[in-house]
């Protein structure tokens, strides 16, 4: 019997799941029950991602060995290196990871997914060894050689290593390690489901999380981080923000980094992020782009007013590390690079209680057609 049915699953339970909760009412975000807030403020990213894949917050043992795990598996394989090198350099950052990613997963033993101790370890190597990729990447499309990770660096100290060879201001390792907490996890999402959808199928995590980075890349989704610093950068100034967002709005343009499936109010991971940029500003100076974002924000507010449309993750991450002098077709990598953790405590969560996902369709086309012979068409 036909079901209703909702485009875009919108509002279909797809799973229950304990990892995460959005209230997109009253804009709260809970990791395990915790607000990303007070996460932002008191954890750090390798912490928030034993919370999300295990369910608790670590004890100092368990920190210890988890963070001593990642960090004992940073480095990647001289082939995946090659591999990259043989990639076009002008490809999107995005496709290099998903190749490296799904080649990672020829190197590993990683097929048994009812196995508990190798799921740890898969979990390990896929947390410590993206950013490697990305900053691999980062690196040798200019021509230069990738740099090894530091083990005495923190998770973020050691991806600025990777990709500046100096070790950064710690105030932007504490900011970025902020943006990578904030984008860890968010609940149902269509990465996450992609992700799932691979898994119900017992296929391999790297498999998995290769396919996950396919869906994360689209403008709709993650990709939109890029987009809206495009956008900002086009605009100029501020004082052009509103006739930009006037003209997007009559000609049914989206605005990037606006407006969100859950949320009806602004993201709070916008608003903390919004929070960053003023700390990192602080430091190093203001950002001409943040200046037209708030003119950009307060416009859309007026003439978007009661839609539900604000500001979502997407809309302040991009100011952050465009400040941070990081390309701008790397942004979406870092969300990669960051939500990977998510990706994996929803893998594993599921293989508790594995189920092929086999939906099912509504047919609209016709039936008992006769073939016609390719002369008589
Ligand atoms: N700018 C202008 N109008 C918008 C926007 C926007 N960014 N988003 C939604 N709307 C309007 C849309 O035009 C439609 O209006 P109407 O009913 O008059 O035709 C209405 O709101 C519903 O839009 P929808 O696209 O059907 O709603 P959705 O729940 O499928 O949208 C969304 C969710 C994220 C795809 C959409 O808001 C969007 O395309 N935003 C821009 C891209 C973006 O920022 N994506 C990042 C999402 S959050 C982080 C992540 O997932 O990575």
């Amino acid at each position: 019997m036909p079901h209703d049915f909702m485009p875009g699953l919108a509002g279909v339970p797809a799973a229950t799941s304990s990892i995460s909760d959005v209230d997109g009412q009253r804009g709260v975000l809970e990791y395990r029950g915790i607000r990303v807030e007070e996460l932002c403020a008191k954890s750090s990213y390798l912490e928030t991602a034993y919370l999300l894949l295990f369910g608790h917050l670590p004890t100092p043992s368990e920190l210890q060995r988890w963070t001593n795990d990642v960090t004992h598996h940073r480095r990647i394989k001289f082939r995946i290196i090659d591999l990259m090198k043989c990639l076009p350099e002008q490809g999107h950052p995005m496709d290099a990871l998903q190749a490296a990613v799904a080649a990672l997963g020829m190197f590993y033993p990683g097929r048994n997914v009812k196995d508990i101790e190798n799921n740890y370890w898969s979990a390990v190597r896929l947390v410590a060894k993206l950013p490697t990729i990305v900053a691999a990447w980062a690196r040798l499309r200019h021509g230069d050689a990738p740099i090894s990770p530091r083990d005495d660096l923190g998770f973020s100290e050691n991806f600025f290593y990777m990709l500046t060879e100096s070790v950064a201001h710690p105030l932007w390792s504490e900011i970025f390690d902020d943006c990578l907490i904030l984008h860890a996890e968010h609940t149902m999402n269509a990465s996450t489901f992609t992700g799932l959808v691979t898994a119900s199928t017992l296929a391999d995590p790297y498999t998995v999380v290769a396919s996950s980075i396919g869906a994360l890349k689209g403008p709709l989704h993650g990709g939109a981080n890029e987009e809206v610093v495009v956008m900002l950068k086009d605009i100029g100034t501020a004082g052009k923000a509103r006739s930009y967002v006037e003209g997007s709005l009559s000609n049914k343009k989206k605005l990037m980094g606006f407006g969100h499936r859950v949320y009806k109010v602004k993201d709070p991971r916008a608003t903390v992020l919004q929070g960053l940029c003023q700390s990192l500003f602080k430091e190093c100076g203001s950002s001409p782009l943040y200046e037209v974002a708030l003119e950009v924000e307060r416009a859309a507010g007026e003439l978007l007013k009661g839609k539900g449309i604000y500001p979502n993750v997407d809309f302040y991450s991009g100011i952050i590390y465009d400040k941070m002098g990081i390309e701008i077709d790397l942004f979406t990598p870092l969300f990669a690079m960051s939500r990977v953790s998510g990706w994996l405590a929803h893998w594993l969560e599921q293989l508790r209680e594995n189920k092929l996902f086999r939906p099912d369709q509504i047919y609209s086309g016709e039936h008992n057609r006769p073939y016609v012979p390719i002369d008589r068409r």
